[in-house]
């Protein structure tokens, strides 16, 4: 997690979209001290720009030698020399104006880089973590749901531990699509908040028995949603990496604060487009969006779901629009809503139909291949592999 150092109490609103959900704000020197000395988990100090240098200087000299896997980041309303020099020799890692979002949350990312590097060297770097791989569009019916799970599907029934996630908490339709009768959700996760652990997680998932799939439900009541803190379903991914070799998450149609704790966490994106203008310009603003907030485009995957409808779109069209290579074209089927009716998984039971096909050439090609040590979990025994320097986070290597 990050702090934010700043005096003034609304400074958090004003660095929201730089700093990323899991950023808690402090107003004087003595209590970022103290959250640095006591919580293992933050990582960054931000220094807003009206804290003094010298006071900023001194934090970073102190977290230099408690925390030297600290990332200590100095926002400041002019960038000089001598500030930029006094703060780098006392261990500030970057001097950044206060009014580039875009360049603090590259900062950001690059501190968080180094900082999980330093974990990992310090660890030995043997701890493997599984692959979050978010499935988002700013539209909805477009196919989210049904790729999500699918995809979910097709990497469980290939031998490899995974778990679907429905962030799409208040309609939710993972659990009907897969004809899952689920007794807890993720709603069950709130009580468990700081203490969730791998056995607290299995005792709230539910099996997809024809896969093997384990998924955590949204919950049943659309108003738990405003009820689920951000920082549980950060907690819940951060867990379910450990244990799982994915963790595919499927999302609202919109960038709610719980999508953006799940996409800072996720190592690949993937965002659906259809041949609508709607849908084309929401991708778009999706990704400006995701480009102002520091997100690496390497990591996403574009589809283009119901790919062949004539509608007088094309797919150059849409990635002339997008500015992005599609790497998977789905077609438009009747089988699939067919399947979601029967509450059947189009990848089993339908496993050549060219839908089927193409979502799993999206899994086999873009999302299996960026890990190369990808053996399932069963096979090989054990979940160790990739190092955490490995892993590459949207936003980088947040723990
Ligand atoms: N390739 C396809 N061919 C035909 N129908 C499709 C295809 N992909 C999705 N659909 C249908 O489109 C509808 C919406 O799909 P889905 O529920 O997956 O979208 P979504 O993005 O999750 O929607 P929401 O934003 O409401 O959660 C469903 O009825 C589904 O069966
Ligand atoms: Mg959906």
């Amino acid at each position: 997690m990050n702090i934010l150092w700043d005096p003034d109490p609304s400074a958090i609103e004003r660095y929201r979209f730089a700093l990323g959900p899991d950023t808690q704000a402090l107003d004087s020197s003595g209590m970022v001290t103290r959250a640095i000395h006591d919580n293992t988990q933050v990582e960054q100090v931000i220094i807003g720009s009206d804290v003094p240098l010298d006071q900023a200087c001194q934090l970073a000299e102190g977290a230099r030698l408690e925390r030297p896997e600290l990332g200590v980041i100095l926002l400041r309303t002019r960038v000089d020399v001598t500030a930029l020099s006094q703060a780098l020799r006392a261990g500030v890692r970057e001097v950044v104006s206060a009014d580039d979002h875009t360049a603090i949350a590259e900062a950001l990312r690059r501190s968080r880089d180094l900082t999980s590097r330093l974990i990992g060297h310090a660890s030995g770097g043997t701890v493997r973590e599984g692959r979050v791989v978010t499935v988002f569009s700013a539209k909805g019916g477009v196919g989210k749901t049904t790729l999500s799970t699918n995809t979910a599907v097709h990497l469980a029934h290939s031998g490899l531990k995974t778990l679907l996630v429905d962030l799409d908490l208040s309609f939710g339709d993972v659990a009907i699509s897969l004809q899952l009768v689920p007794a807890q959700s993720v709603f069950d996760a709130v009580s468990m908040s700081g203490n969730l652990d791998d056995q607290a997680l299995a005792s709230i998932v539910v099996t997809h028995e024809e896969s093997g799939l384990h998924v955590l439900c949204a919950p049943n009541d659309p108003g738990d949603a405003d009820r689920i803190p951000v920082p549980t379903i950060t907690e819940i991914l951060k867990v379910a990496r450990r244990s799982y070799d994915y963790v595919i998450v499927d999302t609202p149609p919109s960038f709610t604060e719980h999508v953006l704790a799940a996409v800072d966490l996720s190592d690949s994106l993937i965002l659906i487009a259809t041949l609508d203008i709607p849908a084309v310009k929401n991708l778009r603003v999706a990704i400006d969006t995701l480009d102002m907030i520091g997100s690496p485009k390497d990591s996403r995957i574009i589809v283009l779901n119901r790919a062949d409808a004539k509608v007088g779109l094309r797919a150059e069209d849409v990635e002339a629009a997008i500015k992005a290579p599609i790497a998977v074209n789905i077609p438009n089927s009747l089988t699939v809503p067919a399947s979601v009716n029967r509450g059947v998984a189009i990848v089993l039971d339908e496993p050549k139909a060219p839908v089927a096909t193409s979502i799993k050439e999206l899994v086999d090609s873009h999302i299996r291949v960026a890990r190369a040590d990808d053996t399932p979990a069963g096979l090989n025994g054990s979940a160790d592999g990739a190092t955490p320097s490995a892993r590459k986070s949207l936003f980088r290597g947040r723990k």
